[in-house]
């Protein structure tokens, strides 16, 4: 018999607005999958030959998700410009460019990962380098370590220094080869990874749309970070009204699409990411770190169209557990109300399904991943509870995940297999 019974407290969302938590309950793994969920006291006696897992003083929530974050940039954090476009000039293709050194590659991709995996992260909608050894190296150590990813080689044509550019028919050839090798192996996806407006040209968009249409394959972009990003993409595509558009034209808005930021987007430009089922990576600690703006979740949650998850953004954003950006992504609502801009905040469920369903939902898992369903991969992290806060509501489950969760994590598990935990 190998089913693993954790008895915990257990924290997940059911959707978008309901939380479960059960203070005494219990987790039933077998071959990787949720066998049951629930109350202890149903679920001990449905079980009696599982190997159990006294886990009382700790809470159990769903595997974390990163929708958005880049790899190259792990060595990067916290090297300020103040805003985006000479952050990347200055600091950002600078520091890309030391991928081309393999054995760099390999230490910072082990680095990344096992950061990730240790601040809760199961699943990670990543950018690789741009280039296609270091990018196929990053592919091999995601498959060692085991985290599910969806990644891409980071593409640009334009506007960068030469050594990151490749031309569009590479760039392509280059997607296509990593593609056939890296996608669908263990929990990897391969994501169509155009950089973003400013460093691609509109062959090379062009030329990425036509490929996930003919692949299928999901794309990762960035859309309206910063007003002056805007300007410039305006610039670059003054045929086009407005930022998506320039997306469209080129087919790259689709249902498998996750754009990162967001900040900026008209009425009609929402309307019709809204139609297209669009995902959104909301990035917070990154927009007020390169003082791109507040984006309007609220309004967004609200409009009850997006698929919304959240991205650490790493190395613009900083957090090393999406739990921080879920705060962070709950105190900039108190923010924007604060200065007038929204009518409410985001609730603690809401910040909390970010974290883990929503972010499911954004990275086109949520059959699979994001919650305790039976059935679904048993990807969970362990969070101890301190013995003078032992929460018995709800309420105060959300409180103590949402505000001190990230230091608390004591293990994290993928298809209930421990792949961390504190010494
Ligand atoms: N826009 C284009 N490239 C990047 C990047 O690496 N980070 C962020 N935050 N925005 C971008
Ligand atoms: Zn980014």
């Amino acid at each position: 018999m190998s089913e693993r019974l954790y008895r915990a407290a257990v924290l997940h969302a059911l959707d978008r607005e309901r939380i479960e938590f059960i203070p005494d309950g219990c987790l039933v793994v077998d071959n990787g999958r949720i066998l049951a969920c629930g109350d202890c006291a149903t679920i001990l006696s449905t079980y009696p030959s599982a190997q159990i897992f006294d886990w009382r003083d700790s809470l159990l929530i769903p595997g974390l998700v990163d929708a958005h974050a880049h790899l190259p940039q792990l060595g990067a954090i916290g090297c300020d410009r103040e805003d985006l476009l000479r952050w990347l000039d200055e600091v950002i293709f600078p520091h890309e460019a030391r991928f081309a050194d393999i054995d760099y590659t390999r230490r910072i991709a082990e680095a990344f990962f096992r950061r990730a995996i240790a601040g809760g992260t199961t699943t990670l909608a990543v950018y690789a380098p741009p280039h296609e050894d270091a990018a196929d190296t990053c592919f091999r150590v995601a498959g060692q370590i085991g985290i599910r990813v969806l990644m891409g080689m980071t593409l640009m044509d334009s506007n960068a220094p030469a050594a990151l550019l490749t031309d569009v028919d590479e760039a392509i050839a280059a997607t296509d080869r990593l593609a056939s090798r890296w996608h669908g192996v263990g929990r990897i996806q391969y994501c169509i990874t155009p950089r973003f407006a400013g460093s691609c040209s509109r062959e090379l968009l062009r030329r990425c749309g036509d490929l996930a249409k003919q692949t299928g394959l999901p794309i990762q972009t960035h859309l309206a970070e910063s007003p002056a990003e805007l300007r410039f993409v305006s610039e670059l595509f003054p045929d086009c009204p407005d930022y998506t558009s320039v997306y469209e034209r080129a087919g790259l808005i689709t249902d498998r699409t996750i754009v990162a930021h967001c900040v900026y987007l008209s009425s009609s430009e929402l309307d019709r990411l809204g139609t297209a089922n669009v995902a959104i990576a909301h990035c917070p600690l990154s927009n007020v770190y390169l003082q791109s703006g507040l984006m309007p979740l609220v309004e967004y949650l609200d409009r009850a169209v997006f698929r919304i998850g959240l991205g650490t953004d790493i190395g613009a954003g900083y957090a090393a557990s999406i739990l921080d950006e879920a705060r962070a992504a709950r105190e900039q609502s108190k923010v924007r109300r604060m200065f007038g801009l929204a009518t409410r905040i985001a609730t603690m469920e809401e910040a909390f399904y970010l974290a883990t369903l929503g972010g499911a939902t954004a990275v086109g898992l949520a059959d699979t991943i994001g919650n305790f369903a039976v059935g679904k991969y048993a990807d969970f992290v362990r969070i101890e509870i301190p013995p003078y806060r032992v929460p018995t509501t709800a309420q105060q489950a959300l409180e103590l995940v949402l505000y001190t969760g990230s230091d608390n994590i004591v293990a994290t598990a993928i298809e209930g297999e421990l792949l961390w935990q504190r010494v």
